[in-house]
């Protein structure tokens, strides 16, 4: 048996492997930094099973490369925009992610986002270590109320739901749009209103978004989404970079169009448009919604619980359908 891990992932999802298919099956790549592709499609030649970041593509190449015995890639996150599933299904490789797990970790980072950029915690620090804070001043650094306020989401699924209900104790008015409508006993009792999209723009005072990446919604948010928000708007991403057209963000930060940002996912990830590294009103942080200790070793429990599943013979319990 061969299993391909591609980064070093936490010890509690390696030892599931090592011990259900013995040490000797299992093969972690040892660099910190992404494996480069050439490496990659080296590697996963003869593998039965492979675990990847959200930083591998998957895709026809790489399914040819490995070769007709390969029965699983079993992604270490929620989203799998990196993996090309239909080209997966044609190969007869199964598809799993991490759900679950990670939604309320993740909902905590965009909270904390929504927060900071809100309150402008960011370019306080930057002000205070830069030397500059001199005296309490009673028009230094004002920010948005987060409590009472009305909170958009954008994609009602785990992590949106788990937004909503962080928002009941902010005394939050929530609305939300998705291409699917909760039923109206789960809209009650989470207490949100499904408006359209154009709406939930315009009405917000804090807009999150909890999509996943697809051609529906790329570039959701761009010049004309960031026009129509109100001038006091914060505007959070933790889904996936190119929902936002960054440059158009950008912009709207700095002719103040919106007030505040607050973003951990980026069209080009690890680059960041340079644009948006100007924004003094924008918090900047690199990927990090489900990077909490307990988190991140149950995803690589979860996605080596899929593997031993699959190798088994039997469905893994987080199959994508594509
Ligand atoms: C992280 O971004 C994930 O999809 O798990
Ligand atoms: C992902 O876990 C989501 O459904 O928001």
């Amino acid at each position: 048996m061969k299993i391909i891990v591609t980064r070093i992932i936490p010890e509690r999802g390696l030892n599931i492997l090592r011990e259900a298919f013995g040490e000797e099956a299992v093969t972690v790549t040892q660099q910190e930094g992404p494996i480069p592709r050439a490496e990659l499609l080296r590697i996963v030649k003869g593998a039965d099973a492979l675990l990847p970041m959200l930083t591998e593509r998957i895709d026809d190449e790489l399914l040819d490369t490995a070769g007709p015995q390969l029965k699983i890639v079993a992604n270490n996150a929620v989203g799998y925009d990196n993996i090309d599933v239909p080209a997966a299904k044609r190969h007869g490789v199964i598809v799993t992610n991490t759900p679950g797990v990670l939604t309320e970790t993740t909902a905590d980072l965009a909270w904390t986002l929504m927060m900071a950029a809100a309150r402008r915690v960011g370019e306080g620090e930057r002000f205070l270590r830069g030397g500059k804070w001199t005296c309490w001043s009673p028009m230094q650094l004002l920010g948005m109320d987060i409590h009472g306020a009305t909170l958009g989401i954008f994609g009602m699924g785990r992590i949106g739901q788990a937004m909503a209900r962080r928002a009941a104790g902010f005394g939050m008015k929530v609305l939300y749009t998705d291409s699917f409508r909760m039923a109206e006993g789960a809209e009650k009792s989470l207490n949100v209103t499904y408006v359209d999209k154009d709406k939930l723009v315009r009405e917000s005072d804090f807009i999150s978004c909890h999509c996943p990446l697809t051609p529906d919604t790329r570039h959701a948010f761009s010049t004309a989404e960031f026009a129509a928000m109100k001038s006091t708007a914060v505007f959070v991403n933790t889904s996936r970079g190119p929902v936002v057209d960054e440059a158009a963000l950008a912009e709207a930060l700095q002719s103040g169009k919106i007030f505040a940002a607050g973003i951990d996912v980026f069209e080009q990830e690890p680059k960041v448009n340079p644009a948006l590294l100007e924004c003094e009103n924008a918090v900047l942080i690199p990927h990090l919604g489900s990077a909490s200790v307990e988190t991140r070793s149950r995803m690589a429990a979860i996605a080596a619980q899929n593997i031993a599943a699959c190798l088994r013979g039997v469905v893994p319990p987080h199959v994508v359908q594509g």
